[in-house]
């Protein structure tokens, strides 16, 4: 894969012109647009037609967790999106999860349009390790043995991959093997700003450990030159 394919620019704007005006600009640096609940939820499914008419491909952010036939019927939409990817809570167990692949794969096989990939969310990288015993009472199992059995989970149930912090790229990788797509944000070049992110990783390092996607925002879009940033970030990643 080219590395400027790997790259997934975080549309964090709260307004379709400011969205549109990243796409037009870094169409050619980067591989797909994310857009999460904020630009979602101001401007509606729109959005995704219209980075899509201007030549990118989007991940919907949008995690869903809900009863089994409501997922379902959520993987239906983002199919008909013809979106790149999409994710959901692996939390919302194996019956949810089976049942957003079905229905993707079959809506995919209506349309005659490809599938996009359903990623699952494991253990978000805001939640600490008290927080996993104290507030969801997962209590024999650390943060990251949780991660890897619900990547496993999420697996078996034919997901095609996972969203997850650039600690657990190593040991996802390892347990569920090669074909299963791991995506990663919490990702920082040298040169840029850290931000509100904690535990960070390169876009090479990233990569080396096993990644096959890295979501990257701000280190690009409050760049004074984002074409130019981007375009680093490729020159990183280029003779890996
Ligand atoms: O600007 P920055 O590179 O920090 O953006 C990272 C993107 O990835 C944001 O859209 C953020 O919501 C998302 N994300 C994250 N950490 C997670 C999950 C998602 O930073 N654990």
């Amino acid at each position: 894969m080219d590395a400027r394919e790997r790259i997934i620019l975080a549309l964090d704007v709260d307004a379709e012109n400011k969205a549109l005006g990243l796409v037009e600009k870094l169409i050619g640096s980067v591989g797909a647009f994310k857009v999460g609940m904020q630009l979602y939820n101001i401007c509606g499914p729109l959005i995704v037609h219209r980075i899509q008419e201007l030549g990118g491909r989007v991940f919907v952010d949008l995690k869903f967790h809900d009863i089994p036939n409501t997922v379902a019927a959520a993987a239906r939409v983002m199919t008909a999106l013809n979106c790149f990817m999409f994710n959901v809570h692996a939390a919302g167990g194996r019956e949810m999860m089976t049942a957003a692949v079905q229905s993707v794969q079959e809506e995919a096989s209506r349309l005659n349009c490809s599938a996009p990939l359903a990623l699952a969310v494991t253990v978000l990288t805001s939640i600490s390790p008290q927080q996993l015993h104290d507030d969801m009472f997962i209590t024999n199992r650390s943060v990251e043995q949780t991660v890897v059995d619900w990547a496993l989970m999420a697996q078996e149930c034919g997901m095609s991959g996972v969203v997850c912090s650039p600690q657990e790229i190593a040991p996802i990788r390892q347990a569920c093997g090669s074909g299963f797509v791991i995506v990663t944000p919490g990702i920082r070049p040298l040169w840029s700003a850290k931000n509100d992110q904690k535990r960070i990783t390169t876009p090479r390092d990233a990569l080396k450990l096993g990644a096959d996607y890295i979501v990257i925002g701000r280190p690009i879009t409050a760049a004074q030159d984002p074409r130019e940033a981007a375009q680093k970030i490729i020159d990183e990643l280029e003779d890996l």
